[in-house]
């Protein structure tokens, strides 16, 4: 069972400059609420209830917005803008949020192997808040764990995208399972790869279960493009051995 779900929300942000000068990107709005809550919200569907956030310095927003505001909530209280407030009050009752703090910023391997003390010895999901996912019928995570129940293996979300731009994304290789062309038994995966050299136009969305085994995986990892530790090269090692 997945019982617990992290985020890593501790990077820099540099591609949504000046906006993210002193906001954290997880803290941007669509319409009234933070890209991280729609995170927590796909985690809490999916039956998970704690939640796991890797933050950094800057970041104290997103510890603010999980908690009570008491001068805020006394201010509105009896008003007409008092269900605002009913959304998350919800939340931070039915969940659990712990946080632990990434001090150097080495990457989204490295931020995921920060939460490690968070998660412990079990498998977990992990959701980048920036990536929005919406869904029709079951949500992204709700999905992904049926996957993990049946083949008890790390999972990825892939999405197509278009071929040129395939140097944006991670993108894996597969042969399809279940009869289906929408599960893959992942054959390879590569970081950003050059539009000539990507293997398929399937790329990975940010929305992954890590069977636990990935902290040792991670910690044996050399830092990768960019010079940071990636989560694709830590995921690569699980893939040869068909256990994504
Ligand atoms: P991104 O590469 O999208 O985030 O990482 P970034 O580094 O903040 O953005 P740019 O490249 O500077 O624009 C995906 C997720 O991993 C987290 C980010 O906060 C984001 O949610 N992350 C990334 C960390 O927590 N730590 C890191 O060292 C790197």
């Amino acid at each position: 069972m997945i019982k617990k779900c992290l985020f890593p929300a501790a990077g820099y942000g540099t591609r949504f400059l000046p906006a993210t000068k002193a906001t954290p990107k997880e803290m941007l709005p669509v319409l009234t609420k933070p890209l991280i809550q729609y995170g927590v919200e796909e985690a809490l569907e999916a039956g998970i209830t704690t939640m796991a956030i890797v933050t950094g310095r800057g970041k104290r927003a997103i510890e603010d917005h999980f908690d009570i505001s008491y001068e805020l909530e006394h201010q509105i209280k009896g008003t007409a803008k008092e269900p605002l407030l009913a959304e998350i009050r919800s939340l931070i009752s039915q969940c659990t949020f712990s946080y632990t703090r990434q001090v150097e910023m080495k990457g989204l391997g490295h931020a995921i192997l920060t939460g490690e003390t968070l998660i412990g010895n079990e498998p977990f999901a992990v959701v980048l808040a920036d990536d929005l996912c919406t869904s029709h019928s079951d949500g992204i995570l709700s999905q992904m764990i049926e996957v993990y129940d049946k083949y008890q293996c790390s999972v990825v979300a892939i999405e197509e995208v278009p071929k040129e731009e395939t140097d944006k994304y991670g993108v894996i290789a597969g042969n399809p399972v279940d009869g289906t062309d929408h599960t893959y038994r992942v054959t390879d995966m590569v970081e950003k790869p050059d539009p000539k050299e990507a293997p398929t136009n399937m790329a990975i969305i940010g929305r992954y279960i890590l069977t636990p085994d990935i902290f040792n995986i991670i910690r044996n990892t050399k830092p990768g493009k960019g010079g940071e530790i990636q989560i694709t090269d830590a995921l690569l090692e699980q893939a040869k051995a068909g256990r994504v």
